[in-house]
């Protein structure tokens, strides 16, 4: 079992960043391989309809994507959505790599409102590119990351870890028929 975790900050001292590598630590723990990416590092220039599909980084952007199973999505709310420099990576796939993939979603408001529109706008995006969206959300206060999340929250953060990878296990399992035969638009 291969699992991507994406911080769509790439700044280390983010809560994002924090957060996302809180959650790969704990995929790690539980015994899958994980890919830790960030915009910066995946390195794809900005999809403005004018770049060629077939750079390396863009081919290598989708390598990474085909051989991962499970995906743990972090992002800050920019102006009520997910960032512009998280959603790029996305612009480059075409259905196929995520099909039948699941997508845990991880995502964090400044202010006093949770980040539901950011987490709702990532949901739209998984499910429009094939992949099982977790039902549960997290949605956390970067401002509570940064004091270090208290042990109710990072059980929920665990939780969602687990429910992912287990759920892509069940579902991807050979015998499980879920994938067999899916459209591909
Ligand atoms: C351009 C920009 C737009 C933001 N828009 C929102 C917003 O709409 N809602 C919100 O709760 N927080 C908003 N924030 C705050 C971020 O979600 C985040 O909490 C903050 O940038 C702290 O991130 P850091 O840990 O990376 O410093 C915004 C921040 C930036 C830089």
């Amino acid at each position: 079992m291969r699992v991507m975790v994406v911080s769509a900050i790439g700044r280390e001292s983010s809560t994002c960043y924090i957060l996302a590598q809180r959650i790969a630590n704990i995929c790690t723990g539980l015994g899958v391989e994980v890919d830790f990416a960030t915009p910066t590092q995946v390195g794809v220039p900005v999809n403005d309809g004018n770049v060629a599909w077939d750079l390396p980084e863009v081919t290598a952007w989708r390598d990474r994507i085909e051989k991962t199973h499970a995906h743990l999505w972090v992002s800050p709310e920019y102006h009520s959505a997910m960032t512009g420099g998280f959603k790029n990576l996305f612009d480059y796939l075409d259905k196929a790599p995520l099909q039948g993939d699941v997508v845990g979603l991880f995502a964090l408001a400044g202010g006093a409102m949770a980040a539901l529109n950011t987490l709702n706008g990532m949901s739209v995006m998984a499910r429009s590119l094939g992949a099982w969206v977790a039902p549960d959300y997290c949605a956390l206060n970067s401002n509570d990351v940064k004091a270090g999340l208290d042990e109710r929250a990072d059980a929920r953060v665990a939780r969602l870890c687990e429910t992912v990878i287990d759920t892509a296990d069940r579902i991807q399992s050979p015998g499980a028929g879920l994938l067999d035969d899916l459209p591909l638009e």
